[in-house]
């Protein structure tokens, strides 16, 4: 049996986070200068049904049946295990490598989960279609995040820009006009569920104000796509400005992402916000071509420890 191989890449968020929680829409797109792959390689000479896991970023070298039921890469296994019912399962190691920061807000859970599951369907000679990866990592996403919205399954799994609502079917975007995403880390660590988690204490305090936001918000990411498709660059810029403003008032925002997100506007962007679950990780700035060395210069000055710029190319 030869040794096999699944991938999958970053995700970042452009609109609409938080609010696509509660069935508002949200704009993600695909980062592929940063993926997670898992390997899976027979353990020749050892009995059926024995795996062995091994995660060196997260230290982890283990066997499956140590695993508690409820981590995520051992719920990863065992789901795509269950699914496909192999009549035989051979001895393997599945070894995983991630190059997306963890708990930053650009889906490295999904894309961990993803990658387990297109290596080892493959690997046991049945490959699961798009639409069962994304299901099976919808269900690993609850133990990550509680409550997600299925944004980041869905859009490591398909890898393309989409236009994501809760419970609907799958809409890609129309891109008129190249644009220029840089993307940049505070270096603060914060687990999704976290975030999510005290949104959801500060909607159950206030039921009808909170969803006034997210219905905004909403609002926003709906004009978003319309911008995107007409290439209004100001007009998105202005919009992930106020979306920006909804999320510091969803309390998701922090000292550092601030200090990123005006260092960004200083240096020519024409918008920027944070992007994902808040509270540290990433932010995004949307940068004209010509002032897109100027944001990352100043993106750098103001303390970012990674930064990268992903474009986003016209649909045709
Ligand atoms: C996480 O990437 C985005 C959130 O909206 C959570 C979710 O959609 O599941 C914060």
């Amino acid at each position: 049996m030869p040794v096999i191989f699944g991938k999958a890449p970053g995700k970042i968020i452009l609109f609409g986070e938080h609010a696509v929680v509660y069935g508002q829409p949200a704009i993600a797109i695909p980062v592929l200068d940063v993926a997670a792959t898992a390997r899976v390689t027979p353990l020749l000479g050892a009995g059926p049904g024995r795996v062995h896991v091994q995660a060196h970023d997260i230290h982890l070298d283990t066997l499956l049946s140590d695993l508690p039921e409820d981590h995520p890469i051992g719920a990863a296994i065992r789901a795509t295990l269950a699914e496909i019912t192999p009549e035989y399962t051979p001895a393997f190691t599945i070894q995983l490598d991630s190059t997306i920061p963890i708990s930053a807000g650009m889906g490295s859970g999904a894309a961990v989960t993803v990658a387990i599951i297109r290596a080892l369907s493959a690997f046991l000679g049945r490959p699961l279609p798009d639409e069962q990866v994304s299901g099976l990592a919808y269900d690993i996403e609850k133990l990550h995040h509680g409550t997600p919205s299925g944004i980041d399954n869905t859009v490591v799994t398909y890898q393309k820009p989409v236009y994501f609502q809760r419970g609907e079917a799958l809409q890609t975007l129309t891109l008129s006009h190249p644009t220029h995403w840089v993307i940049a880390d505070t270096g603060e660590k914060m687990p999704t569920r976290e975030t999510v988690s005290a949104v959801r204490d500060l909607h159950d305090s206030a039921p009808e104000t909170y969803d006034a936001i997210f219905a905004e918000i909403g609002q926003i990411v709906r004009a978003a796509r319309q911008s995107l498709a007409q290439g209004d660059l100001p007009r998105l810029g202005g919009l992930m400005d106020r979306n920006q403003s909804l999320l510091e008032s969803l309390q998701v925002s922090s000292p550092s992402l601030e200090a990123l997100i005006a260092a960004a506007r200083g240096a020519g962007a024409v918008g920027a916000k944070l992007s994902g679950g808040g509270r540290g990780g990433n932010m995004i700035a949307l940068a004209p071509p010509e002032k897109v060395r100027q944001v990352e210069k100043a993106l750098k000055d103001a303390g970012a420890v990674r930064i990268l710029t992903t474009i986003l190319r016209e649909t045709t």
